[in-house]
């Protein structure tokens, strides 16, 4: 009887050994047979209960059922952690030859590609970029540059004033509004000829579409015996040209600065209508209007300001001109800004498509 349900038993085992498809049911099928609680262990407890006679002849069956369990589990674990291993092999195959994925790349902000190339147009004429400071004194901002005292700049609408002492003679301290404050600096500490072109942060205390609180400008000076309003003309004219297209034309329109004279606002042609003022429909220049796109301020140094930098103006003449750098971007980019304030919002979906 006991012979009978070993043979049973042995059968059952190596079915189940032979139907596991993973080491999962493998691990199983030896437990419910061989484990400690197992059905064959039970098996070999009870031949303690037999006959000398009976238990010698089915003790020796028994244990070979045991063996042989043993031996085909042993087996079957080698097959099954084989495919195992070779289904992760398949599973994380890594092909080499594969195009990897592209890690997002980045570019430089359009308003510091506008002050690259800026400063490599000027560079090709002669002029060195400076850096002038940013925070600046009352003197090279206004009073050097022939600023009267109540000239509507230097009250608190438009300027930043920080909170520190008045120096007795620079006087107070400001955040600068424009970059003619580095130009000051630079007649002031050199010697003719310069040519000098100063980019930096400019801050003015408004903001609304059309303007933020701080932004770029860049300021030039041409500073030599002989420098003539043509000389004005041609660095302008070269400008646009190099900038904005071959085909773009410069314009100077009198206005007034103060610390030239004389004083012009300094337009390009228009690149939509190419300075017609007509459009297709020989209706108005829809960009334009009229032919012509305002750009910057420019003109001749004012004697005083030459002066007030320890240049003699009958010996020396000089040229200035001086815009925003994301004016100029925005220009030349095409892109009709409707708020000029995403320049500075940081936000990947305007700053990706530059
Ligand atoms: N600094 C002036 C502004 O911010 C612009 C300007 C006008 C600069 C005439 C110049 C210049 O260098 O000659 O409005």
């Amino acid at each position: 009887m006991v012979s009978e349900k070993l043979s049973a038993l042995k059968d059952e085992m190596l079915k189940a050994v032979e139907a596991a498809s993973s080491l999962a049911d493998l691990e199983a099928a030896e437990i419910r047979f061989l484990g400690r609680k197992g059905e064959l262990t039970a098996v070999l407890r009870s031949l303690g209960d037999l006959p000398e006679s009976e238990r010698r002849e089915l003790g020796r069956m028994a244990n070979e059922v045991k063996m042989e369990g043993e031996r085909r589990i042993a087996a079957a674990r080698e097959r099954l952690s084989a495919s195992a291993a070779s289904s992760v092999a398949d599973s994380e195959r890594v092909d080499v030859t594969e195009p990897g994925t592209r890690p997002p790349e980045g570019h430089l902000h359009l308003v510091t590609h506008a002050i690259r190339e800026i400063t490599a147009i000027f560079e090709r004429i002669g002029f060195v970029r400076t850096r002038e400071p940013e925070v600046e004194w009352d003197w090279y901002a206004f009073e050097s540059l022939n600023m009267p005292p109540d000239h509507p700049a230097r009250d608190e609408w438009e300027t930043f004033f920080m909170d520190a002492p008045v120096h007795p003679k620079w006087g107070k301290m400001i955040l600068t509004p424009h970059a003619t404050s580095g130009t000051a600096r630079i007649l002031a500490s050199e010697k003719p000829p310069i040519r000098a072109i100063n980019i930096a942060k400019t801050y003015r205390r408004q903001i609304d579409v059309t303007h933020v609180p701080m932004f770029h400008q860049f300021d030039g000076v041409y500073v030599d015996k002989d420098v003539s309003l043509a000389h004005l003309i041609g660095v302008l004219d070269y400008f646009a040209k190099e900038y904005f297209g071959p085909e773009r034309r410069a314009r100077l329109r009198p206005h007034h600065f103060r610390f030239t004279e004389p004083s012009f606002e300094f337009d390009i042609s228009c690149g939509v209508c190419n300075g017609t003022g007509l459009g297709p429909d020989r209706q108005k220049c829809r960009t334009c209007k009229r032919g012509w796109l305002e750009l910057g301020g420019a003109g001749m140094l004012h004697p005083n300001v030459l002066k007030a930098a320890g240049l003699d103006p009958k010996k020396f003449s000089g040229l200035a001109f001086g815009w925003g750098v994301e004016r100029s971007a925005v220009m030349k980019s095409g892109v009709q800004l409707d708020d000029l304030r995403v320049l500075y919002k940081n936000d990947m979906r305007f700053l990706g498509q530059f």
